[in-house]
């Protein structure tokens, strides 16, 4: 089973119409994606807790480490770049941090409020090798735009 991202789309913003709290919208986000693909093994935030500082915020799936600074993993990439980390072979990336053994492949978001602020990032992890691709980078971003960047979250 794959996203269908356009019936995700429409999902999402049904079920967090009205919804202003960020916990509340990222707790939603990471369960519809989640169980929406088999490739996704992984789903959830890390949210921006200080300078430089991310905490893991909610998520589906098995452990997730706790802490990751902005100078550390995909995550911490995404978070000082603000751009989308797409890893095909997460081995081969320097300073990946490994929750789990069994990832393979990474696609990691920055999640911009409506303020422009960086206040998470999203992350997926694939026990398959390359599994997340452009076009997934694009539905993904456009539903964090749609969850995050339109409204004033709290
Ligand atoms: N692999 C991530 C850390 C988070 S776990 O995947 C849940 C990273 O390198 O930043």
């Amino acid at each position: 089973m794959q996203a269908d991202y356009a019936h995700l789309a429409k999902t999402i913003a049904a079920l967090t119409e009205g919804e202003d709290d960020t916990v509340a919208l990222m707790a939603t986000v990471a369960c519809e994606l989640h169980h929406a693909d088999d490739r996704f093994d992984w789903t959830g935030f890390y949210r921006v807790t200080g300078p430089e500082m991310l905490k893991i915020g909610p998520y589906q799936g098995g452990h997730g480490c706790l802490q990751i600074p902005f100078s550390r993993g995909v995550c911490g990439a995404a978070a000082r770049t603000r751009e989308t980390q797409l890893v095909d072979d997460v081995d081969a990336f320097p300073g990946h941090i490994a929750c789990a053994s069994s990832t393979r492949s990474e696609i990691v978001l920055p999640v911009v409020d409506a303020a422009g602020d960086l206040i998470a990032v999203l992350d997926i992890d694939s026990n398959q090798p390359a599994a997340f691709s452009q076009d997934d980078a694009i539905h993904l971003a456009a539903i964090l735009h749609s969850v995050f960047a339109s409204r004033r979250a709290i």
